[in-house]
């Protein structure tokens, strides 16, 4: 009963400068190992909104270098400072999204740790949006007024081809929806939260797709700088992450960015399949049953490391988890194969019209192996 009404910590925290003013500005930061960035950041949100309340949120994924240890030890130094460490869960879009529904400023801002967004334009974005003119402002690297130097060559083009895809396909209108850097309105926000994906990178992206054109936005330049520690998280899986995303808002999320991309690691592992048993059967001369059965294992395998990176990447399988994983797939997609070859021979019995039958054996097929691997491979 006592605890109820212990009183909090005795003194106020030191270097504490709004002290009891609630926060207009929420700044998320997203972390994974930025352990020697985010002291720096801070030091630089302290110095560029002086006079503005603000608070900033660390969102740490358990980092392995203790990311969430200094930030602690700064949030112990000045109560702005707040860190929410995850366990168990990895993803960048996860993360700003919790980020923000964590807190009660009216604007929330979304910065990389790693010191490559330029955070002197905070105070602008929050005039713009403080002032109604916009509801969400995006720090854009492809308008007028734009450097970059954190950018190499094929990513600067990969990124380019990604935007041009999404403004055609999605309709979206503004010039870098790729950003992971702007600050909106957190009622706003609050309204499209429950269509986003905690899945995928594209935060942004996802926001502005997801609200099909009514959230008023502008665009701020801003220089991309060069990573100053650490290294950059975003692998070649954010190409299909991307795909998926766009494919998710195209059916208008009825079908799930998961779901999308472990339709995809599908359809490699046919192409997969398809070599494997050509190799077989035109290098090695191996009989076809043989063949056959080399690819589907091939197949299965290299589907499971697929899904382990990209559509599982935040529950990611390791060590011993890895074999014990491996197996209950192997089980489950025979099990699918099973349910795939019954339901299209049952609708080839009813309407004999091969391409109708191999889809809806393939579709049972898939819808299966997705709802089961849920259940017994990556199971949460
Ligand atoms: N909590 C959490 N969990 N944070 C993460 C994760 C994660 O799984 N992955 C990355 N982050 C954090 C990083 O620590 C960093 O602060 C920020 O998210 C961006 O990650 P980087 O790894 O530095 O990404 P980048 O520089 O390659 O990509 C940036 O530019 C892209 C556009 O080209 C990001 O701003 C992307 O959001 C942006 O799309
Ligand atoms: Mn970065």
């Amino acid at each position: 009963m006592n605890e109820a009404i212990r009183p909090g910590p005795e003194s106020p925290p030191q270097g504490q400068q709004m002290g009891s003013r609630s926060p207009e500005l929420s700044v998320v930061v997203p972390t994974f190992n930025e352990r020697d960035n985010v002291t720096v950041l801070y030091r630089r949100l302290e110095a560029t909104l002086a006079g503005i309340a603000w608070e900033v949120v660390f969102v740490d994924d358990n980092s392995p270098d203790g990311t969430w240890d200094v930030v602690r030890a700064l949030a112990r130094r000045d109560s702005r400072v707040r860190c929410i460490r995850r366990i168990g869960r990895r993803g960048l879009s996860g993360a700003c999204i919790e980020g923000i529904l964590a807190s009660s400023a009216p604007y929330a801002a979304v910065i990389d740790a790693d010191l490559q967004h330029d955070e002197t334009q905070l105070p602008r974005m929050l005039s713009l949006l403080m002032s109604g003119q916009a509801e969400l402002v995006v720090g854009s690297r492809y308008i007028e007024g734009y450097k970059s130097e954190g950018f190499n060559n094929q990513r600067a083009g990969a990124s380019a081809l990604a935007t041009e895809v999404a403004k055609q396909v999605l309709r979206v209108e503004i010039a870098d929806p790729m950003s992971g850097f702007f600050m909106i309105r957190r009622d706003r926000f609050e309204e499209l939260a429950p269509k986003l994906s905690v899945h995928g990178f594209k935060i942004l992206l996802d926001v502005v797709a997801s609200a099909h054109g009514t959230l008023r936005a502008v665009e701020v330049p801003y220089t991309f700088g060069a990573r100053q520690h650490g290294e950059s998280k975003l692998d070649s899986m954010v190409a299909l992450d991307f795909i998926g995303l766009v494919l998710a808002k195209l059916t208008n999320d009825i079908v799930s960015l998961r779901f999308i991309l472990f339709a995809m690691v599908g359809g490699i592992g046919l192409v997969v399949h398809l070599s494997t048993l050509f190799l077989a059967l035109e290098l090695f001369n191996v009989p076809f049953a043989e063949a056959q059965a080399a690819g589907a294992l091939v197949a299965m395998t290299s589907n499971f490391i697929l899904n382990n990176f990209l559509t599982y990447r935040d529950q990611r399988l390791k060590g011993f988890a890895i074999v014990r994983g491996l197996i209950a797939f192997y089980i489950v997609c025979s099990v699918g194969l099973l349910a795939n070859v019954g339901v299209a021979f049952s609708v080839y019995d009813q309407e004999p019209i091969w391409w109708l039958a191999g889809l809806a054996g393939a579709l049972m097929g898939v819808v299966w192996n997705y709802a089961m691997s849920g259940l017994f491979v990556w199971r949460k």
